[in-house]
C-alpha cells in the first residue's frame, strides 16, 4: 500500500504521516527534508539557494549520512528550502529517490507538496490536509518557540504565507491538491481527531 499525504507547512501532515505509519506497518518518508538537507547543505557551502548549480550538486550528493534534525527545522532553513524545491533540476535530481522508497516492499507512506499529484500519482491512498494561515502559524509559532525562537507570531505568520505561495506557484510540481486526494481540514481538529478521522477514511477504502 502507497499512501500519498499532500499539503502546505504546519497543516499537520508530518505528525499525522508518522501515526498513520505507525498504525498501518509502513515505510515513512518526509520528503520536505530532503528539501531542507538539500537547502542545509547549500548554505553550509556557503552557496546562495537559488544559486542552481549549487542546489542541484547539493541535491546529487545527497545521501543517507544523518543531519541532525533541529538544524534543518529551523526558520533559515525552512525558507532556504522553499527556494531550491522550486529548481526542476533540484527536484529531478530527487525524484527517483522518493520513487523507490514508495516501492518498499511492505508499503510506504511519503508525504510533502507533490506526492499524490506527480511522485505517486497511483497512491492508493490520497489525502491533502490543510488548516488556515492563521492555525498553521500559530502552531508553528508554538513549535519554534518552544526551541527559543525569538521572533514574533506575525513574522511567522508571514514567512508561512511567503511559502505557501512559493510553494503554490512555482512552475514545476506546485502545491495542489490532487483531484482524487481527499481533503483533511485540520483547522478545528487536533491531531488525535484528526487520525482517527484519516483512519476512517483509510479503512474505508
Ligand atoms: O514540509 P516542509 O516544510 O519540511 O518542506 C520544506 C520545503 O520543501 C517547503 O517549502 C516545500 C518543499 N517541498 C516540496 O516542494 N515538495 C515536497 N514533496 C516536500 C517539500
Amino acid at each position: 500500500m502507497i499512501i500519498a499525504i499532500d499539503g502546505p507547512s504546519a497543516s499537520g501532515k508530518g505528525t499525522l504521516a508518522k501515526k498513520l505509519a505507525d498504525h498501518y506497518g509502513l515505510n515513512y518518508l518526509d520528503t520536505g527534508l530532503l528539501y531542507r538537507k538539500v537547502a542545509y547543505k547549500v548554505l553550509v557551502a556557503g552557496e546562495d539557494p537559488a544559486n542552481v548549480e549549487a542546489a542541484e550538486k547539493a541535491a546529487l550528493d545527497l545521501d543517507a549520512s544523518p543531519i541532525d534534525e533541529a538544524l534543518l527545522r529551523t526558520a533559515a532553513i525552512a525558507e532556504a528550502a522553499s527556494i531550491v524545491a522550486a529548481e526542476p533540476r533540484v527536484r529531478a535530481a530527487i525524484l527517483s529517490f522518493q520513487r523507490d522508497f514508495a516501492k518498499s516492499p511492505n508499503g510506504a507512506i511519503l508525504d510533502g507538496r507533490d506526492i499524490g499529484s506527480f511522485v505517486c500519482p497511483d497512491a492508493d491512498i490520497k489525502l491533502f490536509v490543510s488548516a488556515s494561515v492563521a492555525v498553521r502559524a500559530k502552531r508553528r509559532f508554538l513549535e519554534l518557540e518552544a526551541s527559543g525562537y525569538a521572533g514574533t507570531l506575525e513574522e511567522v505568520s508571514r514567512e508561512i504565507a511567503a511559502r505557501d505561495e512559493r510553494d503554490r506557484n512555482r512552475k514545476t510540481a506546485p502545491l495542489r491538491q490532487a483531484e482524487d486526494a481527499h481533503l483533511l481540514d485540520t483547522s478545528k481538529l487536533d491531531i488525535e481527531t484528526a487520525f482517527r478521522a484519516a483512519v476512517e477514511w483509510i479503512d474505508s477504502r
